[in-house]
């Protein structure tokens, strides 16, 4: 298994580059399926969940040409196969095939997806979606066939604007006869990434980024192009990076509007940055201030940013509260953090307290799950000595070069297996 050891420390200067996001890039995927017979996806990050995606494309006779960080996919000779759980497990957004499998030939076999174990996170919102359009769902131990003669568009109410749901009932209602409507969907700006994809595939989608979306359903599509947006949470990561350890880092890719809660939140910790287009320069910051955290859905604050910002605020004077009001169990982070020097309490459920600063030092630690791992990441940046983080492959699966970007602007880590 690979480890990732850092040596803390060092001051950061140069630049960074942000890559597509993540969270984009796994749904347009997908989402290409739909198209015409041909899609091209640019700004594509190189992550694990990636390579997953394409290999369930080729189970599904998609042919890919991967040329820099360009994806070509060619659907004209696709045909609907069961998704082997091997696969499907591998990641949360295998499920976005439910959405388009069954837009696309009126029937999906797929078992429950994986993704990181964060909370229960279920998909009762998408099934019941589905259903409301007219699918019929079996589910067998974890394995869903979700079959409909005919799909009809409806208005669909969400009790919460799940991201996943929101795009898989997108993706479904392409083709659903008539117009669905979503009221209460998710607003972050991966799902406007997605409708602009369908959109360009001559898809009407009309509301993408506020709370209610309009999809009319064709099965007439045209070929299509998109560009993957620059992932908001990478960008949020590498500022907290900066914050604490930059020499005038530049931090290329920010788009301002996708950030502007974490921004918010920085200066009231007391962190001074500079926007000029869509590059951020960041020092190193004295005299943190502890602040109070809650994440919520966009435009709130970020559950993903949530772990990476608590190491920052073991750096802050005061008691910081961190409430995470998503995910039931994203504090496992702290576990290490507490082992590295930090001083954070669980009080209740979903509440942490962060006591600081705190001097961290370099210790064996284990990354359990992506961002909690991002967090332990900083943690070691910033420690006295060497950390050498375990189990690393669940923080690759959401940072594209992460070691080499971090290589060149100055920091001493590396991956060894
Ligand atoms: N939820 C339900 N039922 C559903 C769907 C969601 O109860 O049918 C609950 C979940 O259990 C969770 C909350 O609603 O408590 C939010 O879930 P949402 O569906 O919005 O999240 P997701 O689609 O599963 C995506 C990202 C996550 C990110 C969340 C929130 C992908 C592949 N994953 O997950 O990313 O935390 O949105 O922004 O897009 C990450 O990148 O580290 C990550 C976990």
């Amino acid at each position: 298994m690979s480890k990732i050891t850092i040596e803390g420390q060092n001051l950061l200067s140069g630049e960074v580059k942000i890559s597509g996001a993540k969270n984009s890039a796994v749904a347009l995927l997908p989402a290409a399926v739909l198209a015409n017979k041909k899609s091209v996806i640019y700004n594509v990050p190189e992550i694990k969940d990636i390579g997953y995606l394409i290999e369930i494309m080729e189970l599904l006779n998609c042919k890919i040409e991967q040329k820099d960080d360009a994806l070509y996919i060619d659907s004209s000779k696709m045909k609907n196969v069961p998704i082997p759980e091997e696969l499907s497990v591998q990641m949360r957004a295998s499920y976005y095939f439910m959405g388009a499998l069954l837009a696309k030939y009126g029937k999906v076999e797929i078992s429950f997806p994986g993704g990181c174990n964060i909370g229960a996170r279920p998909i009762d919102i998408h099934i019941k979606g589905f259903e409301e359009l007219g699918a019929k769902v079996e589910i067998v131990k974890n394995r869903y066939t979700i079959t409909a003669e005919k799909l009809v568009g409806k208005t669909i109410y969400f009790d919460f604007p799940s991201v996943g749901a929101t795009i898989n009932i997108m993706l479904a209602a392409t083709g659903a006869e008539g117009t669905t409507i979503i009221e209460n969907a998710a607003m972050e700006p991966e799902i406007v990434n997605v409708a602009s994809f369908l959109i360009n595939m001559g898809i009407e989608v009309r509301g993408a980024g506020t709370k209610r979306i309009e999809i009319v359903g064709t099965r007439k599509t045209t070929d299509a192009v998109i560009e993957v947006f620059p992932d908001r949470i990478e960008s949020g990561t590498y500022i907290i990076i900066g914050a604490l350890l930059g020499d005038n880092l530049k931090i290329k890719g920010i788009i301002k509007e996708h950030i502007e809660a974490l921004l918010i939140k920085l200066k009231e910790i007391g962190i001074d940055f500079v926007i000029d287009g869509d590059t951020m320069t960041i020092s190193r910051c004295e005299n943190l201030r502890a602040v109070k955290v809650k994440t919520l859905v966009f435009p709130g604050f970020p559950t993903d940013l949530q772990q990476p910002i608590t190491t920052l605020l073991t750096q802050a004077k005061g008691k910081s509260i961190v409430e995470e009001t998503l995910y039931e169990n994203r504090f496992r982070n702290t576990y290490d953090l507490n082992r590295m020097g930090a001083i954070t309490n669980i009080l209740t459920l979903n509440k942490l307290e962060i006591k600081g600063p705190r001097k961290l030092k370099g210790t064996n630690v284990i990354a359990t799950d992506l961002r909690g791992g991002a967090s332990l990441l900083i943690a070691g940046l910033i420690a006295e000595g060497t950390t050498v983080i375990e189990n690393c492959d669940v923080i690759l699966r959401g940072y594209s070069h992460l070691t080499t970007k971090l290589q060149n602007i100055g920091a001493k880590i590396e991956i060894t297996e």
